[in-house]
């Protein structure tokens, strides 16, 4: 642990400028200063820095962050390694404060897992090259599979011998624990007979696997026997170091690539991931035994947000590569999907041809996955209107899943003119899948006990025929959402902005005759906000908010300063996306600034954005209130739920009304 006055003395002392400085040339340009992004490849610079406020922002890959962000982004280390890191750099000596016991032994056995898998890949990787059997059965299998020699050594393959316990027996020689070794799934216990050991790896070739910062932590074992009854892979099971569904076999060596090239491949086996980097590929990682996960995709969002999955062209391949596409789509990154011809994976097609032929092979048939779903579906459907009709809704299942609507709304677009089928019945039929995901999603929620914000889920379609006030724009049918984002983000931008700035609120005098005192803005938005006790839909809205109150409540206004640089990375990104939206300007700013004072301005803006949020709720309720008049069980409880109705849409009316006195359109 750094103590809290440290991390103070370390983010005051930090300059962004600096910091960034040292990996990317900056230029000035105006206020800011510009230069290549680190996270993308670009020829012109969209990467900007603001020394004033501190914080970075990539305009080209929406990257973006303080200080600290940047160096855990560029460096891949954690927020307390980052901070160590920037202490360095200023000359900050860190007293860290002590950890628990507890925490101490188990970041000690932590560590000797490290060690014992570092052990087990030495020795493995020396049998190989130095045992004879090594030599003359792993070595000689791996050139005959025409892996090169230094590839062998940069993946550190090896060979585990034949016999019950080598390697335990050269550990314990070593004075490692048996107690480690079996905890890293090195040795296997006897269940038997306790005092019985022996190797979980005999008589294979061995992959290690590694973690992002190139640590072993477990092992892939492949039999070079083609009896059938023998598996053909032996992997570690789980560990304290290795959750399987969080690793990515090959992450270690392609990161830099995957971040240069903006684009993860992804394959199923080591021997691809090997093959791939001996071709010059180098983007590349495997699944390696498990199905991917969400886990394992969002590692790779660290690096891109797009992923192309290679895998082999048989109906195993076809039926992973489908789940592993609406698994990607739903986390909202871009895939694009490639399959071998049967028969033929990476590893044996990069055997066959070139590094350039192969480069080729994958540059012309990376498809994205409207067109892989067509190409490998619509050969049968030739003429039959009912297998047609099933292709578009498996697509178009697919693209409901993407969270943006806007790449929802492109990719409908490309399926209309691919399948040759009007918009609006795709449109339709999206709207139709969305609504039933959002009702699965909001009766799973609501089986879990601890919702707390029951508005983070967006909002689906509202053509209920109830209220046709509402849905009052035409692009609303593309994206029939209702939620209040844009709205919170105006509040949390006054308050940050502005907060301290003065304004004349509405008020009476002791006779009760209107009259104006002046507040602090803060404070008229944390009272119009608490006075409906609306929760924010976004978390990190709300607990800017309610961080920011209970700040207010105890005299100190915080500025912009203090959540752009605030350790909980989710709100500090939320309040650098906010600031650093180029277009962030409302309507109000442009439309104001040469007519009125400044704090007529600002109290207008105050006003409408707090009428807006307020009238978003309300809409939102009404929403959910024409549902549950479908719903109604009995004419008792219809005429409540129309009673709301009309209250609701009193109450409608008068926040419409109140924008309409503050705002112009
Ligand atoms: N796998 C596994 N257990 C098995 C089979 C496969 O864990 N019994 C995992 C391994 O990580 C393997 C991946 O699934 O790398 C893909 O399987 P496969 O294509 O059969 O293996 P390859 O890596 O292609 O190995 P080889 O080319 O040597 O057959
Ligand atoms: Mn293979």
């Amino acid at each position: 642990m750094i103590p809290k006055e440290t991390v103070d003395l370390i983010l005051d002392t930090s300059r962004i400028d600096e910091v960034v400085g040292d990996f990317v040339s900056l230029k000035k340009r105006g206020a800011n200063m510009i230069g290549l992004c680190p996270f993308h490849n670009e020829k012109t610079p969209s990467f900007n820095v603001n020394p004033a406020r501190g914080i970075y922002k990539c305009f080209g890959c929406g990257k973006g962050g303080n200080s600290v962000n940047f160096v855990m982004e560029h460096e891949h280390i954690s927020y307390p390694d980052a901070l160590r890191w920037l202490a360095k750099k200023y000359n900050i000596t860190i007293a860290e404060e002590q950890k628990s016991d507890e925490q101490q032994a188990r970041d000690n056995e932590r560590e000797s897992l490290f060690v014992v898998c570092g052990f087990a890949q030495k020795y493995y990787t020396q049998q190989l090259h130095e045992s004879e059997s090594g030599k003359a059965i792993g070595l000689t299998y791996f050139t005959e599979r025409g892996f090169r020699p230094d590839i062998i050594e940069k993946f550190q393959l090896g060979f585990s011998p034949e016999g019950w316990r080598p390697l335990t027996d050269a550990a314990l020689q070593a004075s490692y624990k048996i107690e480690y070794l079996v905890k890293a799934g090195l040795t296997i216990q006897n269940e038997e007979n306790p005092d019985k050991y022996f190797d979980r790896f005999r008589d294979r070739v061995i992959f290690p696997v590694h973690n992002v910062s190139g640590r072993v932590i477990a092992f892939g074992g492949r039999t070079l026997k083609s009896d059938k009854k023998i598996a053909k892979y032996i992997n570690s099971p789980e560990t304290d170091i290795y959750h399987k569904s969080n690793v990515l076999y090959g992450l270690y060596f392609a990161k830099k690539q995957i971040i240069q090239d903006d684009v993860c491949f992804l394959v199923e086996g080591y021997t691809d991931v090997i093959s791939m980097h001996q071709a010059g590929i180098e983007n590349v990682v495997a699944s390696s035994g498990t199905s991917l996960t969400v886990e394992q995709i969002r590692l790779i969002r660290r690096y891109t947000s797009n992923v192309t999955i290679l895998y082999d062209g048989d109906p195993a391949g076809i039926k992973a590569s489908f789940r592993g596409i609406d698994l990607i789509l739903e986390e909202g990154m871009n895939v694009r999907v490639l399959l071998f011809p049967d028969n033929e994976d990476p590893d044996s097609y990069s055997k066959r041809v070139s590094s350039e032929e192969l480069k080729e092979f994958i540059r012309h048939n990376t498809k994205d996955f409207i067109q892989f779903k067509t190409q490998l579906l619509v050969g049968d459907t030739q003429g039959d209107p009912i297998r047609k009709a099933m292709l578009i809704r498996e697509i178009v299942e697919s693209i409901a899943l993407i969270p943006d609507s806007i790449t929802r709304s492109v990719y409908v677009k490309e399926c209309s003119r691919i399948m040759d089928v009007e918009e609006q019945s795709l449109l339709n039929e999206l709207n139709k899948i969305r609504r039933k995901n959002f009702e699965k999603r909001k009766d799973e929620s609501a089986r879990k006990p601890e919702i707390q914000h029951p508005e983070t889920t967006e909002h689906d379609g509202h053509e209920t025929g109830f209220v046709p006030d509402i849905s009052a724009k035409p692009e609303e049918t593309v994206s029939p959402i209702i939620n209040c984002e844009a709205q919170e983000r105006e509040i949390i931008r006054l308050m940050l902005n502005y907060g301290t700035q003065q304004i004349d609120a509405d008020s009476e005098d002791e006779e009760g005759r209107p009259t104006t005192v002046p507040v602090p803005l803060a404070e008229l938005l944390v009272h119009e906000i608490r006075q409906d006790q609306i929760i924010f839909g976004d978390t990190a809205a709300q607990n800017i908010f309610e961080e920011y109150a209970r700040l207010l409540d105890s005299g100190t206004v915080p500025d912009l300063n203090y959540f752009t640089h605030h350790p909980q990375a989710e709100i500090s990104k939320y309040t650098i996306d906010m600031v650093s939206i180029p277009y962030s300007l409302s309507n109000w700013e442009r439309h104001f600034i040469y007519v009125q004072t400044e704090d007529m301005i600002l109290k207008n803006a105050a006003l409408h954005g707090v009428y807006a949020l307020k009238l978003r709720r309300i809409e939102m309720m009404l929403h959910e209130n024409q549902k549950e008049l479908r719903n109604a069980a009995n004419e008792e409880e219809l005429l409540r739920i129309l009673q709301q109705t009309q209250q609701l849409l009193e109450a409608k009316k008068y926040f419409s009304g109140m924008l309409g006195r503050v705002v112009v359109r």
